[in-house]
């Protein structure tokens, strides 16, 4: 198609509209929940959603689209005359979802491929970490099994092997001792047991602390975070089970301190945009920066170049800024004129997932109780995978629902969560019951 016509055309529209019209990417919690912040905005009346999700669909016209369908996203968001197109999920971001559609003349949130692969390659983002001094465990990185192996004679263990790209969250190995390792580097780097992903391999030193997420606003320049989280990744109570995407959050961790956080600004945050900007990727977007507590000071384990999930289901209903006003400030450089606000209060996420939940699940459960949301200020129900048949809402994923709730402080925060919970049912409905026990412990 061509889009340089068809964007002139639409560019022509003139002062036929004043208030905007915003297409989101993705179809999970994540994207529920920025297209709640969105709708909230007085500046925006009309929001779309590819492919969206049965609860987006009660903000947001969805369309059918896939998020790595870049030319059908691009022509459909040019159709619908959207102002802004904003990107939810990693792989499309890692994959260039924003040159494209840069290409093609739309204003959008997120990094292009360039500043994405501080997500997209583990072993990129460690060598600029060590190019830069920005603080993270030691490590090296290998594009064979053999002297992988070999490095092991110096190792100590546990160590943690690292695929070196996307890896649906699973990665990452944490291998307590030599066998463990020698087979965790066949998997990745022989078997590609994550395809691709495994051509190279980052191995690292295994560090101990709390975990906290850290999201953050950056125009390329200036960087301005959010709020603190903390996620709850594997299945099971207590830390057992496999990891997944995330079994639930709250919002602020009680971990992060004045003291990590002034540690993280002076050597963390403004570092790595600093860094990306003196490699020419700049970034702009979100940058969420998964740091260890460790008893030598915060740690980067990890970034993500994307909102968390389900992070972003504590932390934007927390927020008060118009959120297309931080997005606008990101794309157009001027994010040093904003500032971030949040409540003086607190979230909690516990995600309803379909039991069996990493492995194999069954979906298409009818989901009852969601009218009891209706009205409720506090208390948010996130559709992570959900999809409308025959006018009911059914089960379509292997996380459902984020049932979050807002909270005077954590503990009010996760009882109403927790009561919320209760409120809506499905066949096969399974959720942790320890989502925000570190609370206690703080
Ligand atoms: P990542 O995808 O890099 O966030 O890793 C997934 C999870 O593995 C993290 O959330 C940590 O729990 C764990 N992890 C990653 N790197 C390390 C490390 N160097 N030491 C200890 N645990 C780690
Ligand atoms: N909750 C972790 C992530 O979004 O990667």
């Amino acid at each position: 198609m061509d889009y340089i016509t068809r964007k002139y055309w639409f560019d022509c529209k003139g002062d036929e509209r004043d208030k905007m019209k915003i297409l989101v990417v993705g179809g999970g919690g994540r994207e529920h929940a920025i297209v709640k912040a969105i709708s909230k905005s007085e500046r925006v009346d009309k929001i779309y959603c590819v492919p969206g999700n049965a609860g987006i669909a009660e903000l947001a016209e969805c369309a059918p689209i896939g998020v790595m369908e870049f030319d059908k996203v691009a022509m459909y968001a040019l159709e619908k005359q959207v102002d802004m197109v904003v990107v939810g999920p990693d792989d499309p971001l890692v994959a260039g979802i924003v040159d494209v559609l840069e290409t093609a003349g739309l204003k959008v949130f997120g990094p292009n491929k360039k500043a994405a692969i501080l997500e997209g390659s583990k072993a990129f983002s460690k060598d600029l970490m060590k190019k830069y001094n920005i603080p993270t465990a030691k490590y090296e990185v290998f594009e064979e099994s053999e002297p992988a192996i070999k490095f092991l004679d110096q190792c100590k263990f546990p160590i943690v092997l690292k695929a070196d790209g996307l890896a649906l969250g699973k990665g990452v190995l944490i291998c307590k001792d030599y066998d463990e390792a020698v087979a965790g580097i066949h998997e990745i780097m022989d078997d590609k047991k994550f395809g691709s992903a495994g051509n190279k391999m980052v191995i690292e030193e295994f560090l101990t602390g709390r975990e906290v997420s850290v999201l953050s606003f950056t125009d390329g320049k200036t960087i301005k975070i959010m709020t603190s989280a903390q996620d709850h990744k594997r299945a099971k109570d207590n830390d057992e089970g496999l990891n997944t995407g995330g079994m639930g959050t709250f919002s602020p961790s009680p971990f992060y301190t004045d003291r990590v956080d002034d540690f993280c600004k002076k050597y963390i945050y403004q570092a790595t945009v600093d860094a990306m900007r003196s490699e020419d990727r700049d970034f702009k977007g979100v940058i969420f920066f998964g740091l260890m507590l460790t008893s030598e000071g915060p740690r980067v384990l990890e970034y993500n170049a994307r909102f968390g999930d389900p992070e972003t289901q504590v932390v934007l209903p927390r927020m008060k800024n118009d959120i297309v006003d931080v997005f606008e400030a990101c794309i157009e450089g001027r994010l040093d004129k904003i500032d971030l606000e949040f409540e003086d209060n607190a979230a909690v996420c516990v995600v309803l997932a379909s039991d069996g939940y990493p492995v194999s699940y069954e979906k298409g459960k009818e989901i009852r109780g969601l009218e009891n949301f209706n009205g409720k200020e506090d208390y948010f129900c996130f559709h992570a995978g959900s999809k409308i048949v025959d006018g009911k809402v059914v089960t379509n994923g292997g996380r459902v629902l984020g049932i979050t709730a807002l909270g005077n402080d954590l503990k009010e925060a996760r009882k109403k969560a927790y009561e919320a919970t209760e409120w809506v049912d499905f066949d096969n409905k399974y959720m942790r019951h320890d989502i925000g026990k570190a609370i206690d412990e703080a």
